[in-house]
């Protein structure tokens, strides 16, 4: 007898037949197509015990049917397979009770995998066919197709209609509020408050007065976060700032959801979803003492991890282009980016990472007044590299990647070979070298050139040729 029937659709042949194989080998019984339309005919008809489904399909999206699917067939398990994983997609299968969201490309075992978890399950959720239409791309919160960022769309879809708490990691300007922001807005909480404390702006002996309220005599206090946060989301941001004494009285709401106010007071209780994040390593901080280990194992039941932009480069392009957008929604001037521009940017490692990126293309849309944004703009643009005391090694490097940034947009802009870069590049670099020889010897060339470790006669004749004056 044949096993169980799995319906198959995807536009990608090679993706047809590693599943279709795959799972024959299983003792499936496989129907692939790249049709909506077949798709939804085997459906009518009663066809399969399970959909693996990509989402976009030459005649129609996934989502055009899933409504109709989901009425016709409710009992049906939908496993969402798509390489197009944004937070939109994710969401629009956690609205039709999708059973599995892979991203694409997906590890054959795990589909495997979920393929029998869903068969032995055949637990549909509640059968809402949204009415949520597609939103427009732009209105996306967050934006990034490469693969790190669809394993956070993952964890994000598979946590938004839960209360289980999150942490979230990364370095600064990797997305972390905004990732907070999205899973509370995608969420059921979506209707209650979404209540952000940063810790680290807060004084520390400001901490739990500010959290948990204060009581007085008269019994009129100040309502602490935690209570504003009644029925929605509390956001703790960088709670490794977190002092000891409030992680306490947080660890004791997180048991059983109820406090009394800084000082004392009645016992209140509040219903409150946490996520926290933290761009240090808060197990590093359990391990130094700095942070309670059994209050980081309340915070990690979920780990969100955001990775820097420097390990996602392909998605620079298309961070950039909806940075542009929105400064020109915000009222800036048109502008485009042209080749040159995308190249310096994708040559860059973006330590401040996205927020470092979105400020940077507001301030070129800003003060560029071209309309096509070249290589040039963008580099004049580029912050100078922060002072700070360093090592040689790190001086080099970042000697080497400003001079880099510099010559990629030197090299980019040009139309034809000029044949001047090499010789204009070491002028730059001679002129302050020999201005600063010569202040050092206030003038004096034979000490100069001994300094730089020079021809006397080879210092006079570069003087001359950089036209600095003797007395500069
Ligand atoms: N994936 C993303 N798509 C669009 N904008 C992003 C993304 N990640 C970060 N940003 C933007 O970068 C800035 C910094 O993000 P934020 O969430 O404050 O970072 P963090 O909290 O990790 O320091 C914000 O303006 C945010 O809108
Ligand atoms: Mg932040």
């Amino acid at each position: 007898m044949k096993g169980p029937t799995i319906l198959v659709a995807d536009d990608d042949s090679s993706v047809r037949l590693v599943i279709s194989q795959t799972l024959a080998q299983e003792g499936y019984h496989v129907r692939a197509t790249n049709s909506v339309a077949t798709l939804w005919k085997w459906i009518q008809s009663g066809e399969g015990d399970l959909l693996i489904t990509d989402v976009y399909m030459p005649d129609k999206s996934i989502f055009d049917v899933m409504g109709d699917i989901r009425h016709e067939r409710p009992e049906l398990p939908i496993i969402v397979i798509s390489g197009q994983s944004t937070v939109l997609t994710a969401t629009m299968a956690s609205d039709h009770g999708v059973y599995d969201y892979l991203p694409k490309p997906f590890d054959i075992d795990n589909l495997s995998d979920a393929v029998k978890r869903a068969l032995q399950k055949r637990t549909v959720k509640g059968v809402a066919p949204s009415s949520r239409k597609a939103e427009k791309d732009e209105a996306l919160p967050l934006i990034g197709r490469s693969t790190p960022m669809q394993n956070v769309y993952r964890v994000i879809a598979r946590v938004m209609n839960t209360d289980l708490t999150v942490l979230i990691e990364g370095e600064s300007g990797t997305g972390k509020d905004l990732c907070a922001k999205a899973i509370h807005d995608l969420g059921k909480r979506k209707d209650g408050p979404f209540v952000a404390v940063s810790l680290a702006a807060l004084q520390k002996e400001q901490v739990e007065a500010d959290l948990f309220g204060v009581s007085t005599e008269s019994g009129v206090g100040k309502t602490g976060r935690v209570e504003e946060a009644d029925g929605g989301t509390l956001y703790l941001d960088e709670v490794g700032d977190m002092p000891i004494e409030a992680q306490t009285r947080l660890l004791r709401f997180l048991q059983d959801g109820k406090f009394s106010p800084f000082g004392g007071g009645d016992v209140r209780q509040s219903d409150v979803r946490i996520i926290a994040s933290t761009k240090h390593d808060l197990q590093t901080l359990v391990d130094q003492g700095g942070f309670r280990e059994d209050l980081y194992y309340r915070l990690n039941v979920v780990s969100l991890k955001l990775p820097p932009l420097v390990d996602r480069k392909e998605d620079i392009l298309e961070l950039a282009s909806a940075f542009l957008v929105r400064a020109r929604r915000e009222g800036l001037p048109e502008k485009q980016l042209d080749k040159s521009a995308f190249d310096l940017l994708s040559a860059y490692d973006w330590p401040g990472n996205v927020r470092e990126l979105e400020n940077l293309i507001r301030r070129v849309a800003a003060l560029s007044p071209e309309p096509v944004i070249t290589a040039r703009e963008i580099e004049r643009e580029m912050r100078p590299v922060a002072k700070k005391e360093q090592s040689a090694g790190e001086f080099e490097a970042e000697v080497e990647a400003l001079l880099s940034r510099h010559f990629l947009a030197r090299l980019s802009a040009i139309d034809g070979a000029d044949g001047e870069i090499y010789s204009s590049v070491i002028e730059q670099v001679e002129r302050p070298l020999i201005k600063l020889a010569l202040a050092a010897t206030r003038g004096n060339k034979v000490r100069a050139a001994s300094i730089l470790g020079l021809n006397r006669n080879t210092l006079r004749s570069k003087i001359n040729g950089l036209r600095l004056s003797d007395t500069e």
